[in-house]
């Protein structure tokens, strides 16, 4: 496996299958490598981007005291069987007065009350970042985790918007065997606080045993709430828009997604509306 830290040893992995990760790598990470190295496009390398984005953090302490991991991450990432890890320099994503430059989001990423209303200047980031990756690495796909939604759709937003031929590949979410969703936060959770982010998962199981869409969000955020999860939002919306599901949209078009604090650590999660 290569280690590559400037842009310009990337020649020979130009057409890969990327996986973009801020390293801290665990079991759902593992999953998307593999995933990785089942399309078509794998035979030209899979390569793992291993990049802590500082543009994407809104509290600098959380940027600061993010996990890193090196060591283990590169023997992860070699047992999944990544051909190459990037790992950028800042000055290679970053060059002098790029972030300076604005960022105009697409819709996905606009005025939704989902991440966009409780991360403010988190998806700008994450888009100067995917953009720049895909620039530098020349993927002919990219996988993303379906826990992450609205960023999954973002990037595809993105590859369209910057006419960038690239194929954006959804990776199942990740979980526990208890439903809980494989989370780098999660090393943040206490017996007790574990025991309480149950309540996302279970939230949207709830939301699936409602027959409407008022009555789902109603039943998946009193569950929330019922785990000890500070809820931020529980919605139930078109998966593909993430705007509002239509009264004659077939369900299996539904997502519901779910977020909350738990004991100060901030989770995510979401499921088909089935
Ligand atoms: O999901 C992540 O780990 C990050 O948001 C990503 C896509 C690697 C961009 O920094």
């Amino acid at each position: 496996m290569h280690i590559v830290h400037y842009s310009a040893d990337l020649a020979p992995f130009r057409g890969c299958v990327l996986v973009p990760t801020m390293g801290a790598l665990h079991a759902a990470h593992a999953s998307l490598i593999e995933h990785a190295t089942r399309h078509n496009a794998a035979e030209k390398g899979v390569v793992v981007s291993i990049f802590v984005n500082p543009a994407q953090f809104n509290d600098p302490n959380d940027f600061s005291s993010y996990p890193r991991t090196f060591e283990r991450d590169q023997a992860l990432c070699e047992r999944a069987g990544a051909t190459c890890i990037y790992v950028p320099t800042v000055d290679d994503i970053y060059p002098p007065n790029s972030l300076n430059a604005p960022i105009k989001l697409p819709a996905i990423a606009i005025g939704l009350g989902l991440e966009d209303r409780f991360r403010p200047g988190h998806f700008e980031g994450v888009y100067r970042v995917v953009r720049r990756l895909f620039e530098l690495t020349h993927p002919h796909a990219a996988v993303f985790g379906e826990k992450d939604w609205q960023q999954l759709l973002l990037a595809r937003a993105l590859v369209t918007r910057e006419k960038m031929m690239i194929d954006i590949v959804g990776s199942p979410t990740v979980r526990d065997p208890d439903g809980l969703a494989m989370s780098s936060r999660n090393e943040h959770l206490s017996s007790e606080t574990r025991e309480s982010a149950l309540g996302l998962s279970r939230a949207i199981a709830a939301a699936c045993a409602e027959s409407d869409v008022a009555s789902a969000e109603r039943a998946a955020w009193r569950t929330m709430v019922d785990h000890g999860v500070m809820p931020e939002y529980a919605a139930v919306r078109n998966a593909e828009t993430l705007g509002p599901v239509q009264c004659d949209q077939p369900r299996e078009t539904a997502r519901v997604l779910v977020a909350g604090q738990v004991g100060g650590t901030r989770l995510l999660d979401n499921g088909a509306w089935n």
